[in-house]
């Protein structure tokens, strides 16, 4: 896969500490999303008044969204601690047995990619989520016998990105279940403008807007797209972004006005001029681009298919007309 200035994955640790500067911290400071914040407002709300933990919650949608993010937010809201583990992270069921047993009472424990915790884990994490308590089996062979050791209680928050990869019973124990969406484009202007009084830039609405319109839907391409345009700008224009400014710096790190970039171009470019413009199977276009199928299912795709630029068939993969307009194309007949 290559590196791209609009994947929606953290590049690196230098990004994520990056981004860790940027987190809102509270509900209010979180920005759009506005379906999934006034359900969680009311939840938290009620879970204080009764004094008791928040229900366990489910968090899914594409990479860069929030989710992480809104983890924070939600053990913020309840004045609790975060512990965070990530699915890949825990082996063996003494890993999350430990760390269950050391949560304080009315924790947050966010498992983040908990799609990939191994099946034996999360029968661990069934009693511990229903009844806050371990089944533990001591000693092998015919002594072996099962202890119960009590939790403190608390609340599991899980991401992923792929709610369907999550087995059923796993997903029925979460009291709560969110999809973040990809953000509209006054949010991203937002965003955009709360990152650069963060960064002590200065920035106009025209500016912010065409950073926006380019993030693809995502929080995250976007405050990667105001560094670079920041730079930019320092160079250039004593600093402040301009809607020039903005629109010059981002062609030429070659994100169009739709946020889509050489790779993009590749793909859609493909389908139109070795097949026709489909529909083609996911396989074939792998193939034909060289890609493997799945980089292409959960990087590439989706927000073509979000913005009607792809459409999924039974026979495969089709652009729309879209796609011939914004490449100036003729359609064919
Ligand atoms: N609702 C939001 N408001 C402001 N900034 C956000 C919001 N959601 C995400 N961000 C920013 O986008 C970046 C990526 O968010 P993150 O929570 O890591 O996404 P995810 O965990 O879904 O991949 C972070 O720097 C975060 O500050
Ligand atoms: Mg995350």
């Amino acid at each position: 896969m290559e590196d791209r200035i609009l994947s929606s994955e953290a590049e690196n640790t230098e990004e994520q500490s990056f981004e860790q500067t940027l987190r809102p911290q509270l509900l209010e400071t979180y920005i759009g999303q506005d379906r999934v914040k006034s359900n969680l407002e009311i939840f938290i709300q009620a879970a204080r008044n009764r004094e008791e933990t928040l229900d366990h919650v489910l968090l899914y949608g594409p990479p860069g969204l929030g989710k992480t993010t809104l983890a924070a937010v939600i053990a913020n809201e309840m004045g609790v601690n975060m512990r965070t583990t990530a699915g890949p992270a825990i082996e063996r069921p003494g890993d999350l047995a430990a760390i269950l047993s050391s949560l304080e009472p009315g924790d947050v424990l966010f498992i983040d990619e908990i799609h990939r915790l191994p099946r034996a884990i999360e029968e661990v994490l069934y009693p511990a989520m229903e009844d806050f308590c371990l089944d533990i089996v001591i000693g092998t062979g015919p002594s072996a016998r099962s202890v119960r050791l009590d939790l403190p209680p608390f609340t599991l928050v899980g991401a992923t990105t792929r709610a369907g990869a999550i087995s059923a019973p796993l997903r029925d124990r979460f009291g709560v279940l969110s999809r973040l969406e990809y953000y509209e484009e006054k949010d991203l202007v937002t965003i955009v403008e709360r990152t650069s009084s963060i960064f002590q830039t200065e920035i106009d609405r025209e500016g912010a807007l065409e950073i926006a319109r380019r993030s693809r839907g995502t929080p995250r391409i976007a405050n990667r797209l105001l560094k670079r345009v920041r730079d930019f700008a320092q160079v250039r224009a004593e600093g402040a972004i301009t809607f020039p400014i903005a629109q010059e710096s981002l062609e030429l790190l070659q994100v169009d006005q739709l946020g889509l970039d050489h790779i993009d171009h590749k793909l859609l470019r493909a389908i139109i001029d070795r097949f026709k413009g489909g529909p083609v199977g996911l396989d074939t276009i792998a193939a034909s681009i060289g890609e493997e199928s799945a980089t292409i299912e959960d990087v590439y795709e989706p927000y073509l298919l979000q913005i009607g630029f792809l459409q999924r068939t039974p026979r495969g993969r089709m652009v729309t007309d879209k796609v011939y307009q914004h490449f100036k194309l003729e359609m064919p007949q």
